[in-house]
């Protein structure tokens, strides 16, 4: 009998009340083919197409309320229509014995008036307008700072699309709090400028976000909540000036909650998973281990990660799971794929965020559909 040592990866793993057979998990991904910000019959193809028995996905980003919303057509999760159309999809995942968790955002200033209601300015912590990108084209509007007695209301907001994820079937939830959108707005010193008690010492810039948490948590449950926090990122404005400190008290504050089911946070720099390993920038810095070390529940790297690296962290105990973005958006069968040491399909930048239901979504081929064509490298 041939024995086949099982890389590190392809291990069980118990999160919580769920039995993962493996520990590659499916990173949320905005793909902006929920049109009028209604979830789609094609979603329910992309996803399970990312789907194993056992197997963690968390999906794109999802709006909590119509003043949410920063990217176009992309899903939301605060009407009924949403939810019902959640339905079909998260179903599609549980038949074949998928995890799906939902990451429920709000953008705040990484919007602009177009996509709000009536035209009205993105709300944020900051009356400060995001410095407008000239790579991207993105021009952001100029924000409106949220007063003081408006906040709970947005608290509220996530409290219920929490509520709503799991009457749409999704076995929990994942509060964005990563990547210069609105949590990350207020507890950033770059883009905080506020003077209430939201504003100004890390515990105040912090108080929305631990706000969110312990609402969400007191509506769903800790075994069912995880938290997305980048705290070295410095995406869209938003940057700290210590972000270990960001990061450990934010992994206090989510101690407090016994049993609270994951932290997931991003490497401080994301490096290309398709660059050359020569140029050692998909080693792994390390940089998140105080927070993987002090957080009590399961820990979830990612960003620029590759199978080399991610059996490494996991072998090390770095991490429990790895999320990978990029490669599992190419790549449907993943996991399978690393199991096997199987080539990977190109992920192609041009159609991340375009409307199209097949085109760079569903068409990425699976290892068996293969040809020998350009689609693939090694
Ligand atoms: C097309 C695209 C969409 C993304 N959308 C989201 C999102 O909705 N929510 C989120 O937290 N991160 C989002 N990210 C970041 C990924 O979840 C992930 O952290 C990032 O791609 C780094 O991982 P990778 O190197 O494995 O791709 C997105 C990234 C890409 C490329």
């Amino acid at each position: 009998m041939v024995h086949q040592e099982v890389i590190p990866l392809m291990k069980p793993y118990k999160m919580g009340q769920f039995e993962l057979s493996h520990r590659v998990v499916l990173a949320p991904l905005t793909r902006c083919r929920s049109y009028g910000n209604v979830p789609q019959p094609h979603a329910a193809v992309y996803y399970s197409q990312r789907t194993t028995r056992g197997g963690l996905l968390i999906s794109e980003a999802t709006g909590v309320s119509a003043t949410a919303q920063g990217y176009p057509e992309a899903p939301g999760i605060w009407t009924q229509e949403q939810v019902e159309a959640w339905k079909p999809i998260v179903d599609a995942v549980h038949r074949k014995g998928g995890v799906f968790f939902c990451q429920i955002w709000h953008v705040g200033r990484v919007s602009n008036n177009g996509l709000q209601p009536d035209g009205q300015a993105p709300v944020s912590s900051t009356d400060k307008q995001i410095t407008p990108d000239a790579e991207s084209g993105m021009v952001y509007s100029k924000p409106r700072r949220l007063r003081t007695d408006e906040i709970l209301g947005i608290v509220d907001d996530f409290r219920r699309a929490a509520r709503n994820a799991i009457e749409a079937g999704f076995d929990g939830v994942e509060i964005h709090g990563a990547h210069g959108y609105l949590l990350e707005q207020f507890m950033k010193d770059s883009a905080n400028d506020r003077d209430d008690e939201y504003g100004g010492s890390l515990e105040n810039r912090c108080r929305f976000a631990v706000e969110v948490v312990d609402a969400v948590v007191r509506e769903v449950g800790a075994h069912r909540v995880g938290v997305r926090l980048s705290p070295f990122a410095d995406f869209i404005d938003c940057v700290d000036s210590d972000p270990m400190a960001l990061g450990d008290y934010m992994v206090r504050q989510l101690n407090k909650h016994d049993g609270l089911l994951y932290c997931h946070m991003i490497e401080p720099r994301m490096v290309d998973p398709s660059q050359d390993a020569v140029d050692g920038r998909r080693q792994i810095p390390h940089r998140l281990l105080p927070f993987r070390n002090a957080f009590k529940g399961t820990f979830i790297a990612a960003g620029g990660y590759n199978k080399e690296e991610g059996n490494k962290m996991v072998a090390d105990g770095y991490t429990d799971l790895v999320a990978y973005g990029r490669l599992f958006l190419a790549n449907p069968d993943l996991p399978r794929r690393f199991e096997l040491g199987a080539p990977l399909n190109k992920y192609n930048r041009s159609t991340f965020y375009t409307q199209d239901p097949v085109v760079g979504y569903t068409d990425y081929p699976f290892l068996d559909e293969e040809t020998n064509d350009s689609n693939s490298h090694a």
